[in-house]
C-alpha cells in the first residue's frame, strides 16, 4: 500500500507539472485533491487495516495530501500571473507609434458665408439682428406693401402653416424672405436703425442645381434722418468690394420690389473674367448679386415712422448664391446633401 501511495504521488506531480490552462488545473485538483478524489479513496481503503498500519499509512496519506494541496496553490498562482502578463501584452500601447488624427469639425461653408457677409457689415456699423422662420403673413408679406391677392405675392412661393383663424384665414407661414425683419425691427426701435439679419428663408420650390427649399438670405435695413440713394450705393459698393476684390466695379439697374422706391437689382462686374464674359457670369460680364432700394414711405408710415424726416435703405442678398460665386460651386444641392467630400473643402 505504500508503494500504491508513493506512485499516486509521482503519477499525481507529473501531471500537475504538464498542466497549462487553469481548466486542466481544476480538473487534476478534483481527481487527487476532490472529495472523491484519489487520496479520499485510499484513506478509504485503510478502515480494514490494523490500527498501527492504518495511523501509519494514514500519516503518510495526509502528509503527501498537503504536499499535492500546496503544489496546487503554487501551479494556480502561476498559471494566473502567465494569464495576466498574456492580457498586459495584448493590450500594450506602443508609445512610439504615430497618433490617429483626431478628425476635427468646421463651419458649415454657409454659415462662413454669412459671418463673412455680417463682418463686412458690423465694420460699416451695422448691427446683427435675427428673427423667426415662422412668420405672420403681416410681417412677411402685407407690411411690405404686399396686401392679400396682389400679384406680386407670385413672387414669394409660400409654404403655409396649416393653421387656420376662426374666419378661415391661413395668417401663419415659414418665412420665404428676411424681409419681416424690417417692420419688426423698426416696430422696437426708432431712427437710426442699421441692422444686418441672417436667417433661414423657405419657399414651396422643385429643387435644382440653383433652388433649394430652404436657403439662407441676409437683409439689410438703414433708416435715418437723410440717408440718401447714393449712402446705398456707397454701403453696397464697399460690401461687394469686401467679399468680391478691391477692383470690384459695381452696376445698379431698376427692378421691382413692392417694400422699396426706386429698387435696384445690384450687379458687380464678373471677377472670374474681368467682364469679358465667360460661363460664371453667363457671358455678360455682369453678376447679380443682391436686390435692394429706398425704403417704401408707405413702409416706414406704417411702423410709425415720419416718412417726411426719415428715409433709409434696404436690401436682400442669397447667402449660398453668394458662396456659390465665391467658391466657383455649381449645385446649390451640394451644401445640404452631407457629402464630406464638398463640406471638407471650406
Ligand atoms: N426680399 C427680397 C427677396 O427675397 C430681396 C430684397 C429685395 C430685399 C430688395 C430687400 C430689398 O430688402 O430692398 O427676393
Amino acid at each position: 500500500m505504500r508503494e500504491e501511495l508513493e506512485k499516486l504521488k509521482t503519477k499525481a506531480l507529473a501531471e500537475l507539472e504538464a498542466i497549462d490552462g487553469e481548466e486542466d488545473l481544476e480538473e487534476w485538483r478534483i481527481a487527487y485533491l476532490g472529495r472523491k478524489g484519489a487520496i479520499t479513496s485510499f484513506l478509504r481503503g485503510l478502515v480494514s487495516l490494523p490500527l498501527e498500519e492504518r495511523r501509519a499509512l494514514g500519516a503518510l496519506a495526509n502528509e503527501m495530501k498537503s504536499l499535492l494541496e500546496k503544489r496546487f496553490a503554487e501551479t494556480e498562482k502561476a498559471l494566473k500571473a502567465a494569464e495576466a502578463a498574456r492580457l498586459a501584452e495584448k493590450g500594450r500601447i506602443d508609445v512610439t507609434l504615430p497618433g490617429r488624427p483626431v478628425p476635427l469639425g468646421r463651419l458649415h461653408p454657409a454659415t462662413q458665408m454669412i459671418r463673412e457677409i455680417c463682418a463686412a457689415f458690423t465694420s460699416m456699423g451695422f448691427r446683427v439682428v435675427e428673427g423667426p422662420d415662422v412668420e405672420w403673413d403681416y410681417y412677411s408679406f402685407e407690411a411690405l406693401n404686399i396686401p392679400k391677392g396682389h400679384p406680386a405675392r407670385d413672387m414669394w412661393n409660400t409654404l403655409w402653416i396649416d393653421y387656420q383663424t376662426e374666419d378661415g384665414e391661413r395668417p401663419m407661414l415659414l418665412r420665404p424672405h428676411t424681409s419681416p425683419m424690417q417692420i419688426r425691427v423698426m416696430e422696437k426701435t426708432r431712427p437710426p436703425v442699421r441692422v444686418v439679419v441672417p436667417g433661414r428663408c423657405y419657399r414651396y420650390e422643385a429643387t435644382d442645381a440653383t433652388h433649394e427649399s430652404a436657403f439662407f438670405q441676409v437683409e439689410g435695413l438703414a433708416v435715418d434722418d437723410g440717408i440718401t440713394f447714393a449712402n446705398m450705393k456707397g454701403t453696397l459698393y464697399e460690401f461687394a468690394r469686401r467679399i468680391f476684390g478691391a477692383e470690384r466695379k459695381a452696376r445698379f439697374r431698376c427692378d421691382y420690389f413692392p417694400f422699396v422706391e426706386p429698387g435696384v437689382e445690384m450687379a458687380i462686374d464678373c471677377f472670374a473674367c474681368g467682364g469679358k464674359g465667360c460661363r460664371i457670369c453667363k457671358e455678360s460680364g455682369w453678376i447679380e448679386i443682391m436686390g435692394a432700394g429706398m425704403v417704401h414711405p408707405g413702409v416706414l408710415e406704417r411702423v410709425g415712422y415720419d416718412s417726411s424726416i426719415y428715409t433709409g435703405f434696404a436690401f436682400g442678398l442669397g447667402v449660398e448664391r453668394m458662396a456659390m460665386l465665391k467658391y466657383g460651386i455649381e449645385d446649390i444641392r451640394l451644401f445640404y446633401s452631407n457629402d464630406m467630400r464638398f463640406l471638407r473643402q471650406f
